[in-house]
């Protein structure tokens, strides 16, 4: 890893050796750009969850595919694809809301099974995974699960400034030279509009190349979900996808996906796209492609504008999520991400987060203190994305709904552990913020006014408490004061 300074034109080697970028599958190949607070990594790893980054704005969360923006599994290592406790799912992308929880009582293990005499658990539910602009050329398709061989100067880059993913290669459809198309994605789910998320794919090629362009919206994330509806819409270049946590009535999300193309009258016909497009069979995915012309030598822009509104935070989640996604079509790519940017330079100042710099502006050499000095920046971003600001809730007519989750352990781009809330969220993430953030962290301590009620409701059934443990576990994680 590589520390650069843009505009003191000082490029500070990292000792890869000396740092620990836990997760990082290689830091050799990835470069932190201080000026610009950016991860950039030019090395492709598919089917590592290691590899893959979440994007969130503390209501949507998103967890995208190490080669763009799509819907991956994770491919075994030594047969091993599988989350740990409690619900041992398959690893793969996952996409959901704030307080999108099931009824559970069957699914995955638990440290108190006398509990379920009571009704059970209650695990994050997935929505269907919304972010994918699937692109089929010369036979071939790109998506996740792409070869590498077909890829060639790889770049991702996490702009945590801006709050903005973005992807950039060229791709050899079928592996022929002949036919080489540059690819970017980039992609952002809005900090201050939570129900929206803006996806752009731009594309060029010397040749003259026909290609179909698939705006997806895959049903395989929607884990411990159920179907309610979908549509590709006739009236305007729009699908959705509905679906409620798994043994709920009252609860429903909807996702809704408008496309759009900078040179739309040279788009063919759209059509409602086949189920073999996607991984794998699911009710709830939906599709629309449209058939078009790169013309040698110029660039094309397509754009998906995303709406996502559930019941928990919104009274009518349809009405909010088509809003969101019309909205976002109307005002298109630029304005959105200049709303949302300057929203995250507004939370992410330079003043609040740490610096390590020596007052000339160099950077110790001690590695340890570079890599302070990233995580610095790095650790509230990743934070501060899972939390709605304030200026968020006041854009949403002051919907107090949107402040009551707390944060699942591993935000909102993870069902691991079971998108459970635990105590790290007040000892681990919120002292983190209490200086620099105070108003971004009020969802934490609101949870647990929110849920005062139940608490004291259980305390009636906790006649053994929680001490009443047998021994049987279902779970595999054995903790030192339970076994
Ligand atoms: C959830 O639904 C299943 C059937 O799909 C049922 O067997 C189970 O008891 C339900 N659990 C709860 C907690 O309602
Ligand atoms: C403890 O929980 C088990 C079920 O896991 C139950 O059978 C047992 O009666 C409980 N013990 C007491 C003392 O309540
Ligand atoms: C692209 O499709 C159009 C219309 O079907 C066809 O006329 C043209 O020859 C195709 N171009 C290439 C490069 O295949
Ligand atoms: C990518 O597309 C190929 C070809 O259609 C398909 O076999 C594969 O399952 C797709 N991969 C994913 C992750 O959707
Ligand atoms: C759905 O019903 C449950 C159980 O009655 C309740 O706790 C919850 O607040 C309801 N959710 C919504 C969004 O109405
Ligand atoms: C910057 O300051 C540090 C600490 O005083 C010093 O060791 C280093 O040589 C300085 N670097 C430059 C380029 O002036």
């Amino acid at each position: 890893m590589r520390i650069r300074h843009v505009f003191l034109s000082a490029l500070i080697p990292l000792a890869a050796s000396g740092l620990s970028m836990r997760g990082a599958a290689n830091v050799d190949n990835i470069e932190w750009n201080d000026d610009r607070w950016e991860l950039v990594t030019t090395q492709l790893d598919q089917g590592h969850y290691q590899s893959r980054m979440s994007l969130s704005n503390g209501y949507l969360g998103i967890n995208l595919a190490a080669l763009g923006p799509f819907f991956e599994r994770d491919a075994p290592i030594m047969g091993d694809n599988w989350n740990g406790w409690p619900l041992f799912n398959t690893r793969q992308t996952f996409a959901t809301i704030a307080g999108f929880y099931d009824a559970d009582d069957r699914e995955g293990g638990s440290n108190f099974p006398w509990l379920g005499q009571y009704g059970g658990d209650s695990f994050l539910s997935g929505i269907p995974h919304w972010a994918g602009l699937i692109v089929k050329a010369n036979g071939a398709m790109l998506n996740a699960s792409t070869s590498a061989k077909e890829i060639s100067r790889f770049s991702s880059r996490l702009d945590m400034k801006g709050g903005i993913l973005q992807w950039a290669f060229d791709w050899m459809p079928g592996n022929d030279h002949g036919n080489v198309i540059n690819v970017e994605y980039e992609m952002f789910v809005h900090k201050l509009y939570v129900n929206q998320a803006a996806v752009q794919l731009r594309l060029k090629s010397h040749r003259h190349i026909n290609l179909t362009v698939y705006d997806v919206i895959d049903g395989t994330s929607a884990v411990r979900a159920d179907f309610v509806g979908k549509n590709y819409e006739e009236a305007s270049p729009t699908i959705w996808s509905a679906v409620r946590p798994k043994n709920t009535t009252n609860v429903t999300a909807y996702v809704v996906s408008t496309l759009q193309c900078d040179q739309y009258r040279e788009l063919g016909a759209r059509s409602e796209v086949d189920e073999d497009v996607f991984g794998s069979t699911q009710t709830s995915s939906v599709g629309q492609s449209v058939d078009m012309e790169l013309l040698g030598g110029r660039r094309v822009e397509i754009t998906k504008y995303v709406g996502v509104a559930s019941s928990d935070a919104f009274d009518n989640p349809r009405r909010t999520a088509f809003a969101a996604s019309l909205a976002g079509a109307n005002a298109g790519f630029f304005a959105l991400r200049h709303s949302h940017v300057e929203e995250w330079e507004s939370i992410m100042t330079q003043d609040s987060v740490d610096r390590y710099n020596y007052p000339n502006g160099t950077l110790p050499a001690d590695p340890r203190i570079q890599e302070l000095h990233v995580t610095s920046v790095t650790n509230p971003f990743m934070i501060l994305q899972n939390t709605v600001g304030p200026n968020a809730i006041a854009a949403a007519g002051y919907n107090p709904r949107l402040n009551i989750n707390s944060i699942p352990v591993c935000g909102l781009g993870s069902d691991c552990y079971g998108g459970l809330i635990f105590w790290d969220a007040e000892t681990w993430m919120a002292l983190g913020l209490q200086l620099s953030h105070p108003q971004h962290i009020v969802n934490i301590v609101n949870y647990r006014v929110e849920m005062y009620p139940q608490a004291k409701e259980n305390i009636k059934s906790a006649y053994t408490s929680s001490k009443n443990h047998t021994g049987r576990f279902t779970g595999g994680a054995v903790y030192p004061w339970t076994s």
